[in-house]
This record gives structure tokens, C-alpha cells and sequence, in this order.
């Protein structure tokens, strides 16, 4: 049984497009018996970006809701907080001590990242050797990413195989599990949703907001009567993202016909939205209000996960002369 691993950074409450994008799939995925997936929130991760202490608390809690929400199953899979496992910066720091400052500084995500930032921590730049700790540790084989964490995915590799060729077989080589389908999700502006860009949808917002969210769906300014184009509107976009193929044919007809203008659209498409995930926003909110219930599910993970993390470093250590 391969152990797939994915780590989910918590840089804000999971919109449309990662939960179209990333999170049902995945967690479609790890339904399967013939995988074993490891799951965690990088907190840790996400302190290169988010400083506010309260904020990372509650965005790692808004995503371990989203993925329980949406079904993750805890006892199958393994689900956890990486700050829960500690052990996870120890292998880190080994990693460092082997790691080539001249390679890391080539790193895309760094120079991208450095560039727009007013200051840049060193744990902005080593933030690769601590995904290749996360992937190490537990002997990862299969590590589904999209194609910006390629190179990150490709140092993991390559530090692995260094650290082997003196200490055989010390570390699983894992594989990358390159995402081709590259869904692009569009936000309410029309360019890739993202929460750097400020248009994103969150479902789990209360009605009224979700509401107001959709109507400000930028579309062009055809007239109630005109004929409208559902090839070039993100309105019909979005919605055949989520509606059945009868529902699809119907605004398609509506769109060619009069009388249909973008306000029907956005609210068809809100409805939708409230209708085809009433049970997640209400499980996550029920999550969100329990907090002990959440640490309490988040600690069957890191359990499970911290009994691999220690042995795998009692290993580790013997190896490299601790
Ligand atoms: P963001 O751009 O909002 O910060 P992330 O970079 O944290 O999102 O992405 C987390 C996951 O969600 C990735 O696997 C990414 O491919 C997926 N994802 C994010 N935005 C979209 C989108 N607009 N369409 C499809 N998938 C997306
Ligand atoms: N850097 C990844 C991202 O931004 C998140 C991540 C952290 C990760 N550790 C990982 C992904 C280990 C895969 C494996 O999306």
C-alpha cells in the first residue's frame, strides 16, 4: 500500500478553488484501500507568512474543519497538526547541515517570494529542507503536488539520495506525483481564485455574505433583454463546475435566450452553492464552534504519526553520530 503524504499550508479558511482544486479530490483519493494517506496542516510552514499568533490558530483550525467537513476519514488516514510533531525540526535541522546554501538560493519559490516581501526570514529560505523533513520522516512514497512545488519536491529527492549514499538506505526516495489537470477555478474577478488576490469564494461564509460575494461576480454589461454568451461569463463558469448536466443545459438556454440576466445567473449559482454543500457548512461550523472536538481529532493523527516520527529519528541519529 503506497503512503501518499500532502501538506496543506494555512495561510486562510479554504475557498472554492482549493476545495475544487485540491481537497475533494485528495480526499476522493485516500477513500481508495490501496492507499495509506498522510495528511497534515503546515502551520509551521505558514509562519513564514502569517505572524499573527491568533490568526494561524484559527486558520489551522478552519482547514483541519474543511478536510473533516468534506469527509476526510481520521481513523483510515493519518491527519495532523505538523507543529504537533515536533520532531519534524530536528530532522529539519539535520537536513540543513546537508542541504547546499548555493542550491536552495535557486530556489523559484524563494526568489518569488523574497522579492515581494519587506523582510525575508531564513525560514523563508530553508522552508524546503523542513518539506523535506515532513516527507522523510515518515517515509513517504508518493507526494502529489502542483507544479510550483516541483523543485521543492526535486531537493527533497536529491538531499535523500546524498544522505544515502553514505548511510545506506536511510531514507525512502519518494516519488512526485506531478497534479497535470491544473484546474484553474476562477475567482470572482475572473483571474485564478487565490487568497492572495482577494477573490476568492468561501462557502462557509453565512448566507447573506455568501450572497453578497457572488452577486459582485464581475460579468459584462449586457442588458436583462440582450442575448448573453455563457462561453465567456465566470457566472456559467462557476456554476458548471457544480451543477448537473441538465441544470448546465438549462442556463446554457437561459444565456441564448431573453429576459435571463446576470442576477438570475449569480443566484442560481448561490443557490446551488448552499444547496450542494449544506451538510459541509454545517459541519464546519458545528467543528468550528467545538475547538476540544477538533484537538481531540487532531490528536488521533498525531499520535499516530509522533510513534513514526520517533522512530524514524532514533535512526536518523545513530546514523549521523548522536
Ligand atoms: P491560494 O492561491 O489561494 O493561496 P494555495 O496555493 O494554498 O492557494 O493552493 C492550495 C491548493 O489548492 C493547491 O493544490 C492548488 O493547486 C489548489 N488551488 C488553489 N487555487 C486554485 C484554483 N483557483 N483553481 C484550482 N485549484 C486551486
Ligand atoms: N509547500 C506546500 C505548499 O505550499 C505545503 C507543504 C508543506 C507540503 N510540506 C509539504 C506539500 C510536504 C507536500 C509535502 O503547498
Amino acid at each position: 500500500m503506497p503512503r501518499t503524504l500532502t501538506g496543506i499550508q494555512c495561510t486562510g479558511v479554504p475557498h472554492l478553488g482549493n476545495l475544487l482544486g485540491a481537497i475533494i479530490p485528495t480526499i476522493e483519493a485516500s477513500k481508495s484501500d490501496k492507499n495509506e494517506t498522510f495528511g497534515f496542516i503546515a502551520n509551521l510552514h505558514s509562519l513564514t507568512s502569517v505572524k499573527d499568533a491568533e490568526l494561524l490558530r484559527e486558520n489551522s483550525y478552519a482547514v483541519a474543519a474543511t478536510w473533516l467537513a468534506f469527509g476526510f476519514d481520521v481513523n483510515k488516514n493519518v491527519f495532523y497538526r505538523q507543529s504537533d510533531v515536533p520532531e519534524v525540526c530536528e530532522l529539519a535541522w539535520y537536513l540543513n547541515c546537508f542541504m547546499s546554501f548555493q542550491r536552495l538560493s535557486l530556489a523559484h519559490s524563494f526568489k518569488d517570494k523574497s522579492d515581494r516581501a519587506s523582510e525575508v526570514s531564513a525560514g523563508l529560505f530553508t522552508y524546503p529542507v523542513l518539506m523535506a523533513a515532513d516527507i522523510l520522516l515518515y517515509e513517504a512514497e508518493v507526494v502529489p503536488v502542483g507544479k510550483d512545488q516541483k523543485q521543492h519536491l526535486e531537493f527533497t529527492r536529491d538531499l535523500a539520495q546524498k544522505l544515502n549514499i553514505k548511510h545506506k538506505d536511510l531514507f525512502v526516495i519518494p516519488e512526485i506525483q506531478l497534479d497535470e489537470k491544473n484546474m484553474y477555478i476562477p475567482g470572482v474577478d475572473g483571474k485564478k481564485m487565490s487568497k492572495s488576490y482577494g477573490n476568492a469564494i468561501n462557502i462557509f461564509l453565512t448566507d447573506k455574505k455568501l450572497r453578497k460575494c457572488i452577486m459582485s461576480i464581475v460579468t459584462d454589461d449586457k442588458a436583462l433583454e440582450d442575448v448573453k454568451d455563457p462561453n465567456t461569463c465566470i457566472v456559467f463558469d462557476l456554476y458548471s463546475l457544480l451543477a448537473s448536466t441538465k441544470q448546465i443545459k438549462e442556463m446554457r438556454a437561459n444565456y441564448l435566450g431573453r429576459g435571463y440576466g446576470y442576477g438570475h445567473a449569480k443566484q442560481a449559482l448561490f443557490e446551488l452553492i448552499v444547496d450542494q454543500f449544506k451538510d459541509q457548512r454545517e459541519k464546519y461550523w458545528e467543528l468550528m464552534d467545538n475547538k476540544p472536538e477538533l484537538d481531540k481529532l487532531l490528536k488521533i493523527g498525531a499520535d499516530k504519526a509522533r510513534t513514526i516520527a520517533k522512530e524514524k529519528l532514533v535512526t536518523v541519529r545513530s546514523a549521523l553520530g548522536f
